[in-house]
């Protein structure tokens, strides 16, 4: 009778023991994994507003392109007029916005609410390449553009508003800025960090719906359940800037491709994530792109772009097009078999 009880004991003692071993090699392996990226551990928190200095320094550790600092601008009337390029990209509502103290001709977002950190993060819709590559033949618009032109572009679509006077000081001083930025970029230079990165094409359509939750989950803190985004105290720019609605990009904008929109959230929202340390997965990025564009915004007259429509990239949304899938294949995709017929 005590020999079996004892038998017992030892019989479970040495099973709590086997499972205890069996534990801890398993977590070692586990962590020891993790740290050498085998098993990334997913959701570890929703990012929030990380520290610059954090970001930049990953940034910096994969040899990306990094801008120069504005730090090392002389204090001349060059200098001041490339530090006033900067300060009109990073608040271009408190000069240009609805109550711009300079001018009144734009919806209220900065150029910086999506070319972030004044155009100067790696994937972040930077401006990088734009020296290098400016005046360029466009086939939007099927002619040959200089900076000027191409600002005016993104205040009149992602801005919604009316034209700068190219000769005006604020054209002027953003051009400077441009130019500077990209002084040590040399021609012909590509795929170093400059704009966005592009994300592999899903084979299936995105799907607005399923876009819905994972705003929910992911976007409204910040943004808004309508997308209004949140001014901020000083009432004329937005701490959170609107992704939908009146006052945000217009139906021209460059973000409402789907393509533009999934490349930009995937390596750059939550805000506080990089394109070396993303959070959403690419589907989510295509599916909350197809949400958010599927939403109502102010719209463009679009009947002067793609002259030549062989030119018109697969997700543009809008006809006519060269080939017969309807608007609405072209705005979500499956994409494969509109590249395949356009080749
Ligand atoms: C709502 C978002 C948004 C806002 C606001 C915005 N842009 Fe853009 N901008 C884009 C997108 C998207 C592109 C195209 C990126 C691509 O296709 O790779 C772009 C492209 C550009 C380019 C060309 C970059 C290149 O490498 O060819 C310039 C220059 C530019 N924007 C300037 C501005 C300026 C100046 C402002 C403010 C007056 C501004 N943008 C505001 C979204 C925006
Ligand atoms: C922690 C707050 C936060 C969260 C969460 C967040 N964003 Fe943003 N987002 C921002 C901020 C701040 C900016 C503007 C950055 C700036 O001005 O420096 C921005 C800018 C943008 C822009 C470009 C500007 C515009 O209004 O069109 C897009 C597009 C965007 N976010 C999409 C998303 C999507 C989609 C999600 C969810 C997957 C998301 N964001 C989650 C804070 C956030």
């Amino acid at each position: 009778m005590e020999e079996k009880k004892l038998d017992k004991w030892l019989r479970q003692l040495t099973l709590s023991v086997n499972l205890l071993v069996i534990g801890i090699l398993g977590s070692t392996l586990l962590l020891l994994g993790h740290a050498l990226g085998i098993f990334p551990l997913k959701n570890q928190e929703i990012p929030g507003i990380a520290s610059s200095g954090d970001s930049a320094s990953r940034i910096s550790s994969t040899g990306v392109w990094q801008a120069p600092q504005l730090a090392s601008l002389p204090s001349n009337q060059e200098g001041d007029l490339i530090r006033y390029g900067h300060e009109l990209i990073a608040h271009t509502a408190v000069y240009l916005g609805p109550k711009g103290k300079v001018r009144q001709i734009s919806n209220g977002m900065n150029c910086q609410n999506c070319h972030l950190k004044g155009g100067t993060v790696a994937y972040g819709n930077n401006y990088g390449a734009v020296a290098s590559k400016y005046p360029v033949f466009r086939n939007r618009s099927g002619t040959t553009e200089g900076y000027e032109k191409r600002v005016n572009d993104c205040i009149e679509r992602s801005l919604n508003g009316k034209p700068l006077d190219p000769d005006s000081r604020e054209m002027k001083a953003m051009v400077a800025y441009m130019k500077w930025l990209g002084k040590d970029v040399t021609n012909g230079a590509s795929d170093k960090g400059f704009g966005l990165l592009d994300l592999p094409l899903p084979k299936k359509a995105a799907d607005p719906a399923k876009g819905k939750a994972v705003y929910e989950a992911y976007c409204t803190r910040c943004h808004g359940e309508d997308g209004k985004g949140i001014l901020a105290e000083n009432g004329l720019e937005y701490t959170y800037p609107p992704l939908f609605g009146e006052n945000s990009y217009n139906t021209g904008a460059g973000l409402y491709r789907i393509s533009r929109f999934a490349a930009f959230v995937k390596a750059n929202m939550p805000y506080g994530v990089t394109f070396d340390n993303p959070f959403l997965t690419d589907e989510e990025a295509w599916n909350v792109a197809a949400y958010v564009n599927s939403m109502p915004r102010p719209e463009k007259d679009l009947s002067m772009d793609w002259p030549d429509l062989s030119k018109k990239p697969f997700d543009h949304p809008f006809g006519p097009y060269t080939d017969s899938f309807p608007e609405i294949q072209h705005k979500y995709g499956p994409f494969g078999p509109l590249i395949s017929a356009n080749k």
